[in-house]
């Protein structure tokens, strides 16, 4: 063997229990209560710890051309700072440019990315910007590739209407591919907007104010109207607000195959923040929202009815934030989190809000069945090593200067947590060890995804 994690305990979505994992050729390959009698090159003493699958973040912008800039992370800043918090899969979002077939997007980002480099395995979903038929039919060979998620966006400048929304749908349904929306509603933020600046009203704040809970809830459920009328699966990415999540419990008690995304942002802070002489750095689409949304989405994830939490990390540097100091519309949407997801869930789980293999559900188990990525996802005989190991008496406090990305700040900064990552492995190899990062740029691989069809 080449590794053996001796006397963890390990959490898989169902369940803990004391065992050893031997890994072999990047594969776990054994699972097991005494493994002593194994002989490996490389022997790690797990007591009195957790042992992992690898956290999937299915909602990342790295290297995104958005709000006048580009967000700050690119593909080796942002898979470094994901290793470093416990993720060893990160799907990032890339939009179509106009003109490009679907499958030219995803091959022009993975190029991209394999220049930049990766520290752990990247997937792709591609945001449909051009739904010129012949375009649109190219999901074809964009799923055939490994590509099998695809975004609408019912907001800013490059968003869809809803009958492009509903044909991505139908196309999406019949190539076996998975369609992810943003739902806001565009009309509603333009309005509020311009009554807001109209009045004078420019501060942070008035980012929330023109993109309150109904302006959201609304695009939820319509979005799940047109998959209702399509018998289409549909994902939502950073649910944010309570009606929403009244909307996805409809959907799914209904019988429809509706899937809920939400974010540690969500779940930590509400719309206070935007008050803050630092609500700038918090302006995000959607943006948090009041305590009562928030109760609903932790009640949402307890009942089941949250499938996945992911960062939506986009994060700016602060002089591009400063953009909008005065003037809300001129911040760049999008925050850091990629490094704070896995150990801000697993601390709920170490307080006891959640359970361990809940976390490992929300965070691993469920993106890489909801995407189709086979070999990732739990840990189980077979599947890629990705492991973290967790010391749950570990404590750390979130500051700038010990997190891995390239952001120059972090909306988590001062967060303490009980309960810490000291290791994790991508295929079994080391990549991050006790606060550093110890891979490199050459290691992650593009992975395929399993279209519906399989
Ligand atoms: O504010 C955000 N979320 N920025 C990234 C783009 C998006 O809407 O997901
Ligand atoms: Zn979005
Ligand atoms: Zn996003």
């Amino acid at each position: 063997m080449d590794l053996l994690i001796k006397n963890g305990t390990v959490v898989t979505e169902k369940e803990m229990f004391k065992a050893d994992v031997a890994v072999k050729d990047g594969k776990i390959a054994m699972i097991g209560s005494d493994l002593s009698d194994i002989v490996a090159d490389k022997v790690v003493d797990a007591t009195g710890k957790l042992v992992l699958p690898g956290a999937i973040d299915a909602h990342t912008h790295l290297a995104f051309p958005f709000g006048g800039t580009t967000s700050s992370d690119d593909y080796f800043a942002g898979t470094r700072a994901a290793a470093c918090g416990g993720t060893t899969t990160v799907f990032d979002y890339t939009n179509q440019d106009f003109g490009e077939t679907l499958l030219e997007t995803a091959k022009r980002r993975e190029a991209q990315a394999m220049k930049e480099g990766l520290a752990v395995d990247l997937g792709l979903h591609i945001g449909i910007k051009d739904p010129k038929p012949e375009l649109l039919e190219s999901m074809k060979e964009a799923v055939d590739y490994g590509v099998s998620s695809f975004k609408v966006f019912m907001v800013y400048d490059f968003g869809v209407k809803d009958g492009v929304f509903y044909k991505v749908l139908e196309t999406a349904k019949k190539y076996g591919a998975l369609v992810a929306v943003h739902a806001e509603n565009n009309e509603m933020v333009l309005t509020l907007t311009e009554k807001y600046v109209s009045e004078g009203k420019l501060s942070p704040w008035y980012h929330y104010a023109s993109r309150p809970e109904f302006v959201e809830e609304e695009a939820d459920r319509r979005a799940i109207d047109w998959a209702r009328a399509l018998k289409a699966p549909l994902y939502i990415v950073h649910l944010a607000n309570e009606g929403g999540v009244r909307a996805v419990t409809e959907a799914k008690d209904e019988g429809l195959e509706i899937y809920a995304e939400t974010c540690p942002q969500y779940l930590y802070f509400t719309d206070e923040v935007f008050k803050r002489p630092d609500g700038r750095n918090f302006v995000c689409s959607p943006p948090m929202k009041g305590q009562a949304s928030q109760d609903a989405l932790w009640a949402a994830i307890k009942r089941g009815d949250i499938d996945t939490v992911a960062t939506d990390h986009c994060p700016f540097q602060q002089a591009e934030k400063d953009w909008g100091k005065d003037d809300f519309r001129k911040i760049p949407n999008g925050c850091a989190g990629i490094e704070n997801m896995y150990p801000y869930m697993l601390s709920n789980a170490n307080q006891g809000i959640i359970s361990f293999p809940k976390a490992v559900e929300l965070c691993s188990f469920n993106p890489a069945k909801i995407f189709g990525c086979t070999d990732k996802g739990s840990l189980a005989i077979g599947k890629d090593a990705d492991i973290v190991i967790y010391d749950p008496q570990k404590k750390f406090t979130v500051h700038n200067e010990n997190m891995h990305s390239d952001s120059d700040h972090t909306i988590w900064e001062g967060l303490e947590l009980t309960g810490y990552p000291v290791q994790t492995y991508s295929r079994g190899r080391l990549v991050y060890d006790n606060g550093e990062f110890v891979g490199d740029s050459k290691w992650g691989k593009f992975i395929k995804c399993a279209s519906r069809k399989h």
